[in-house]
């Protein structure tokens, strides 16, 4: 597996220290509080993870499963329910776990979701984020890194199913897609 990667963009250290940086964040800005952290099948699950067990507050973890990218490196735009929340949210704050933000099109659709359920607030917190791929307007409160518009693999992202269990972030070598 190691062999397909043509480059590292975060190693393993880089992201675990992102991650404490998070954590300590995210636990004084719900201080007190109980947030439901929903995570989005299945990138964001490393990334959960690691994330949750650097939060000191109380959180509720919670999945859920949207249809989006299917095999290819391209973004559908279409976003399909999977696999709902378990937890009723009504005045609950939230937290929406990514792996990625790339169009912004996912979660466009979830803040909207949420929204309609009578979430009291809701925050994005990504590890990593495309800038220069959004396609609409969107405030995300929680950034890792920002990336190019490069497809990246690794740490729960994957190309065809494969490489969500590289515990660092890379660029697969060009033969392989071929
Ligand atoms: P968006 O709706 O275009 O923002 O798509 C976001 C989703 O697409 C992410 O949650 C990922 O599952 C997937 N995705 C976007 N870019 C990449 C990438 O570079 N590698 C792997 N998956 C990606
Ligand atoms: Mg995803």
């Amino acid at each position: 597996m190691h062999n397909d990667i043509e480059r590292i963009l975060k190693t393993e250290t880089e992201i675990q220290d992102k991650i404490k940086q998070l954590g300590e964040q995210i636990s004084k800005d719900y201080e007190g509080k109980n947030p439901v952290m929903i995570c989005i099948l299945k990138g964001g699950i490393v990334f959960l993870s690691d994330l949750a067990r650097n939060i000191s507050t109380h959180v509720q973890l919670d999945f859920m499963s949207l249809s989006s990218y299917g095999d290819s490196t391209k973004s559908s735009g279409v976003v399909k329910i999977k696999k709902d929340i378990d937890a009723d949210i009504s005045d609950r704050d939230v937290i929406i776990v990514e792996d990625i933000v790339d169009s912004g099109l996912t979660l466009k659709y979830l803040n909207e979701y949420f929204k309609q359920h009578n979430s009291s607030s809701i925050k994005i917190c990504t590890l990593l984020d495309k800038p220069n791929a959004h396609k609409i307007d969107l405030k995300i409160d929680y950034v890792g890194f920002e990336v190019g518009n490069e497809f990246v693999v690794g740490y729960g992202l994957d190309y065809a199913q494969k490489y969500r269990n590289l515990p660092y972030i890379g660029i697969l070598k060009k033969e392989i897609y071929s």
